[in-house]
């Protein structure tokens, strides 16, 4: 039987409070919700998606906290648990563990907000994303609802790839529902939040189909 392909997805950049553990759980959410088998991994050493986590009553999207020289081998455990996703949730920081996130990955995302400390922060990731030859697209995160700056911001990140036509807006709601280990679309489900997050989510896993899948060593053995 053709076992359908797992993919692996990682929320990357160095600038910390970007927004990579907030998307990376609420993707897992939205994902999950969608019938798909999710498996986050939390290789920031700081933990915030594993205390989402802890807070959480439901199972599922499940979660584990790795060390990252255990990234491949909990990558096979998971193809061979029958995941068909896996998210890393990566430190804000340029270290060997986001470089082996990256490698692992079949796609990257890159959460930024639309100031210019953040946009200067992201050429570094940029850059390791190329070098190994992973598929990537910028998120904007944290946005006011409208504006110039928001245009610009995407004008900006446009020059450096793929940006992602849907915008995460600044809503308290999220930092309410990651505070009872929730994502926005069981916290507030017909809430504005919520609707951005099933865009978004609908939006990257279609932009990830179109993804050429490389076989990887579980795969193969
Ligand atoms: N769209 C959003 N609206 C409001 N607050 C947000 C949003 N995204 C993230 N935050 C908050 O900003 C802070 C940093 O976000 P986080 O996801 O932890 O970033 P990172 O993992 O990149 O360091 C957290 O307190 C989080 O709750
Ligand atoms: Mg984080």
């Amino acid at each position: 039987m053709n076992r359908r392909a797992m993919r692996v997805i990682s929320f990357v950049t160095q600038k910390g409070g970007a927004g990579k553990t907030t998307l990376a759980v609420n993707c897992a959410v939205a994902a999950e919700k969608s019938g798909r088998k999710t498996l986050i991994l939390d290789l920031d050493p700081q933990g915030s998606a594993e205390s989402w986590y802890q807070d959480r009553e439901a199972d599922t999207p499940r979660l584990v906290k790795i060390e990252s020289w255990t990234l491949p081998e909990a990558i096979a455990k998971a193809h061979t648990a029958g995941y068909e996703l896996v998210m890393i949730d990566t430190p804000g920081r340029d270290e060997p563990s986001v470089t082996a996130a990256i490698r692992a990955s079949d796609f990257c995302i890159i959460p930024c907000r639309p100031t210019p400390v953040d946009m200067k922060a992201t050429p570094p990731t940029v850059a390791t994303i190329a070098r190994l030859h992973k598929a990537a697209v910028f998120v904007l995160t944290q946005t006011p609802p409208r504006g110039e700056r928001v245009r610009e911001a995407e004008v900006g990140l446009a020059m450096l790839g793929v940006v992602c036509p849907v915008r995460i807006v600044s809503r308290a709601v999220y930092q309410d529902a990651h505070g009872v280990g929730l994502g926005v679309l069981e916290f507030d489900p017909e809430g504005k939040a919520a609707l951005e997050m099933t865009e978004l989510w609908d939006w990257l896993a279609k932009k990830m189909e179109k993804i050429v899948y490389e076989p990887k060593e579980a795969d193969i053995a």
